[in-house]
């Protein structure tokens, strides 16, 4: 696992083999101004375009720091492996988003490898004002081949599309594959995902826990040409399906805290292709 301090942001995960389980752009230069592509970038305490600040927020493109003395984990999770990182408002990020406030992100190892991800938020304004902001953790999965992977687990939901004005469509079909560029927001999503990856018999499966929304991005040949940082190629070695909170904005009060967290495990797919399917366990026997 490799963490950056720029961003708060995971760009190295491997399995007890030493492979990368997540895509990172070969054109990266790792510094300001351009966020790192690839990896996780965190999306606060906007995500998208969808207001005044820049795209995705500005936490993907400030230095965090380490928090040497971290609050104890749950007791719950046990953990062979983690590091806090925080992010604090400045005086420079106050004249866009006047707000203090305390981001945390915890990242950790689980006993099986498992990479989890969790973040708190809270609200430190000593004027006695909310904020409102939305979040994802912008996971670039490494995938073989795009064409051969199927996302499992949004079959039938409700989804906005970024592609045709964040117009509001429901998905049609019993399983997510990509032919062409697919940029969309799925609402109110299950809290498991999987990623099949078919080519390297791998299953990604995603937990997720107060972040409704996935959105599922891959630029295609088009886009990918088109930006800077990002091979003209890469975009067959990647999916992003980033566990978010878009829809329904987070609004807290000073004092209030708002917790988000991600799971990710890399397991091989035969251990649970069809699983998140009920029509599909049925007929496999
Ligand atoms: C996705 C968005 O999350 O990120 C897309 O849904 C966007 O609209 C993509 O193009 C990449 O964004 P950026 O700012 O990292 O190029």
């Amino acid at each position: 696992m490799q963490v950056y301090l720029f961003g708060g942001h995971v760009t190295s995960w491997k399995n007890e083999l030493g492979e990368e389980l997540l895509f990172l752009s070969s054109k990266n230069t790792f510094k300001p101004p351009k966020a790192i592509r690839g990896g996780i970038p965190i999306c606060f305490p906007q995500f998208g375009n969808t207001g005044s600040l820049e795209q995705h927020g500005f936490a993907r493109n400030r230095f965090w720091s380490v928090d040497p003395d971290p609050p104890p984990f749950p007791s719950n999770t046990s953990s062979r492996a983690f590091v806090d990182l925080i992010l604090g408002h400045s005086e420079e990020d106050a004249k866009i988003w006047p707000h203090r406030y305390e981001c945390r992100l915890r990242v950790a190892l689980g006993p099986g490898g498992d990479l989890m991800l969790t973040s708190r938020i809270r609200n430190t304004n000593t004027d006695g004002k909310s904020f409102t902001f939305t979040f994802a953790y912008h996971t670039y999965f490494f995938v073989t081949d795009i064409s051969e992977v199927r996302v499992e687990g949004l079959e039938t939901l409700d989804y906005l599309d970024n592609l045709k004005n964040r117009e509001r469509f429901t998905e049609q079909g019993d399983a997510i594959t990509f032919e062409s560029e697919v940029d969309k927001v799925y609402l109110s999503t299950p809290t498991k995902i999987a990623i099949l990856d078919h080519e390297r018999k791998r299953t990604f499966v995603l937990r997720k826990d107060g972040l409704p929304d996935a959105v599922v991005w891959n630029p295609w040949d088009k886009k990918a040409k088109a930006m800077s940082d990002f091979g003209d190629d890469e975009y067959k070695y990647m999916l992003c399906v980033e566990a978010a909170c878009v829809e329904k904005p987070i609004t807290l009060k000073p004092g209030e805290e708002w917790r988000g967290r991600l799971e990710i495990s890399a397991v091989p797919s035969s251990y649970c292709s069809g699983q998140l399917d009920p029509r599909r366990v049925l007929f496999t026997g």
